[in-house]
């Protein structure tokens, strides 16, 4: 076998993509949920879909994904995000090396490195993954990645001799007092050459503690054979695995903490970073500040030079640069904002394109519309989108001018530069230049307040149904 290995041309070979074995066959049932583990979220992608993207990012398009029987839902998430993935279903959860086997198809066609990773262990990085195959690339047949968890107990502990060199892996529940001490621990992130994995992953047998097939035994076998067996370590961090849901939510801090530093390394102000919350997909330019409380889902994008001041939710929307958004605004999936738009407080935008330049300042709903560029829409404007059946579309054209408290019910057009007087409700197109009112006209009763309260106070002296009466004298002089 050793001799195999030395002729591996490793330059070539390390240059190639290695294939990615992802488990992801465990139940998880210390979920408590009706949902598969690794379909849980971590800053709005599944648990599956961080590791496929480091996959991607190792350059495997083609990963082996085992899942157990009835796990259609992470199937189909796994061809979601990556259509190229294999799915490899392992029928019986005999244990981790029974689930390498399930792969055994996409192991034999490939040639070259073959990383395991595990679908519930979201944080592990790209530069640790190539780590292990610069060691793979220097002739190692086994590489173990190991850390020191603040408590081990659970994980295999890494059996090593007195110069370091990793003899064997022995699980928790096989493990003696001895090597419980043992404070250096399996992470399960394992790698290995693609034309050895098989035949020792045949080799193992089921004689433990929890009579399983353990991957982790390739070691010692591997060893037997006179392969070379190294091992890297990470930080905890790296290797958090997910079991129920306080750990996500540690891996949800740790990754939104590395995502708050990377943005604020690549040019981001944040005065209180531990209160923004990243999507995984956020894509933020230079010069962008974010202040305190600011929440990202999914598909937000924000271009150079915009400020987006606290207490904004955002997702599904585009911010060109210059622009300003809230603080208390929310901007929901379709929203597409202009260079120097202002986006005011407690104002909604959804599935609306706001050209350059336009301002809607306050409390105002845009739904499924077009603003021009450099339009004025007023202080609590609505789009009425919705009949109960159907949405319509609002189109507001270039520097329109909307009072303060209209309704614009849609479907309607705005023409360019039209004005439409405060407290409207617009049904009809209104043409360009023009001026569109449907409020009543104003009407004046002189002194008619003076009046109205005089009588009140007279009627405080008679009894009280002379007072109603009053009142309803006052109710008939209206009109
Ligand atoms: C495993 C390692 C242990 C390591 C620990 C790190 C083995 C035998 N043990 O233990 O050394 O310290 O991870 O967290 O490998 N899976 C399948 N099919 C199976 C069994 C497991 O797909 O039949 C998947 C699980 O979904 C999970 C991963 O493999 O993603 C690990 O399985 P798990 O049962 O959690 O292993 P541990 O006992 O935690
Ligand atoms: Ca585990």
């Amino acid at each position: 076998m050793s001799g195999v290995m030395t002729e591996r041309p490793t330059e070539r070979l390390n240059e190639r993509p290695p294939l990615v074995v992802i488990l992801a066959a465990g139940k998880g049932t210390r979920m408590r949920s009706d949902r598969p583990k690794v379909l849980h979220e971590l800053a709005g992608l599944s648990l599956l879909g961080h590791v496929l993207a480091l996959s991607e990012a190792l350059g495997c398009a083609h990963p082996a994904v085992v899942v157990g029987p009835d796990m259609a839902a992470v199937e189909a998430e796994a061809l979601r995000l990556l259509p190229g993935a294999s799915i490899c279903r392992q029928e019986r959860q005999a244990g981790t090396a029974d689930a390498v086997r399930a792969a055994e198809r996409a192991i034999m066609a490939h040639d070259g490195d073959v990383l395991v990773l595990y679908g519930d262990t979201p944080l592990l990085t790209a530069p640790t993954c190539r780590r292990m195959r610069e060691a793979l690339g220097k002739g190692a047949g086994v590489v173990v990645l190991g850390f020191e968890p603040e408590d081990p107990t659970g994980y295999g502990r890494l059996i090593r001799d007195e110069a370091g060199n990793l003899l064997a892996i022995r699980e928790h529940n096989d493990a003696s007092e001895t090597e419980r001490a043992i404070g250096l621990c399996n992470s399960g992130v394992m790698g290995f050459d693609a034309r050895t994995l098989l035949s020792l992953v045949a080799a193992i047998g089921n004689d433990n503690a929890k009579g399983e097939y353990y991957l982790t035994d390739a070691v010692a076998i591997a060893r037997e054979r006179g392969l070379v067996v190294s091992t890297l370590t990470c930080d905890e961090a790296e290797v958090l695995g997910i079991n129920d849901r306080s750990e996500l939510a540690r891996a949800e801090g740790i990754w939104q903490a590395r995502a708050r530093t990377r943005a604020m390394r690549a040019g981001v102000s944040m005065q209180a970073p531990e209160t923004v919350f990243l999507s995984h997909d956020t894509e933020l330019g230079r010069d962008v500040t974010i202040e305190p409380h600011v929440v990202f889902g999914p598909g937000v994008t924000v271009g150079d030079g915009v400020r987006i001041k606290a207490f904004s939710h955002l997702e599904g929307a585009r911010i060109a640069p210059g622009a300003t958004i809230g603080p208390y605004a929310r901007l929901r999936p379709g929203a597409e904002i202009g260079p120097d738009v202002r986006i005011g407080n407690f104002v909604e935008v959804k599935q609306a394109t706001i050209a350059a330049g336009a301002k809607v300042n306050h409390l105002s709903y845009i739904g499924d519309a077009s603003v021009g560029a450099k339009a004025n829409i007023g202080a609590g404007t609505i789009t009425c989108n919705y009949d109960g059946f159907a949405k319509h579309r609002t189109e507001i054209g270039a520097g329109a001018f909307i009072g303060s408290n209209s309704a614009l019910v849609a479907p309607v057009r705005i023409g360019a530069g039209a004005y439409v007087g405060s407290g409207s409700v617009i049904s009809k197109d209104v043409a360009g230049d023009a001026l569109a009112l449907t409020r009543a006209p104003q009407s004046e009763r002189p002194d008619w307040a003076a009046r109205f309260r005089r009588r009140h106070e007279r009627a405080e002296g008679a009894t009280a149904d002379e007072a109603d009466t009053n009142g309803g004298d006052e109710e008939g002089e209206r009109d």
